[in-house]
């Protein structure tokens, strides 16, 4: 069995997505999921979703080697990062190479890099009158939204599209194909 941790900052209806999509599967399953958010709604999810899921601050991620520890104890085949908005430290990316990607709710290069995240990202697309945004999953390396891209997905937008609407659309294509490719590249790259 393929195992997989997630690492999730807030609402993790990605999260749940996957872990549902993996349910019962033959190869692949979630193993546990992280938090850096001690009150992040995706505990309540992994809670009524029966997967284990563990908080951990600042300290134990960016300074001391607590998490680095767990996840080289749990050996993931792949560390899937489904909202999550802290930096991914160098050592991390040295530790798992290849095995750490990433999903952004917006069509890289544009919109990424610090402080692109979440609504932001929508806001930004709207202000700029994108016709059209979309997903990128990418490998994840020490800088920001820079990680070789492994597949992007586009929607159509129209102008009177809000903020609201372009995330309900980008949600859409990430529970579409987010999954799929986790479980494309566990399941073909050996
Ligand atoms: C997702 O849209 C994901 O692409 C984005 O955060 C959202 C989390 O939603 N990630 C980033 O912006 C990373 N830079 P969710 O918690 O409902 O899955």
């Amino acid at each position: 069995m393929k195992e997989i941790v997630l690492l999730a900052s807030g609402s993790g209806s990605n999260v749940e997505n996957i872990i549902k999509y993996f349910e019962g599967h033959k190869a692949i399953s979630v193993s546990c999921v992280l938090t850096n958010k001690s009150n992040a709604p995706v505990l309540e999810r992994c809670k009524r979703l029966g997967v284990p899921a563990l908080y951990f601050n600042r300290n134990a991620f960016m300074n001391s080697k607590v998490v680095l520890k767990l996840l080289q104890s749990l050996n993931p085949a792949l560390i899937v990062l489904a909202g999550f908005l802290w930096k991914i430290p160098e050592r991390f990316v040295t530790a798992f190479p290849n095995r750490i990607i990433n999903i952004h709710p917006a069509l890289l290069p544009k919109y990424g890099g610090k402080g692109m995240y979440g609504e932001a990202v929508h806001e930004a697309v709207k202000t700029n009158g994108e016709k059209e945004t979309g997903i990128t999953i990418h490998y994840v390396n020490e800088r920001y939204d820079e990680g070789t891209i492994i597949r992007q997905e586009k929607v159509r937008l129209n102008p009177g599209d809000s903020p609201k609407a372009i995330a309900k659309k980008v949600h859409a294509l990430e529970y579409e194909h987010f999954p799929k490719v986790i479980e494309k590249l566990l399941l073909h790259n050996g």
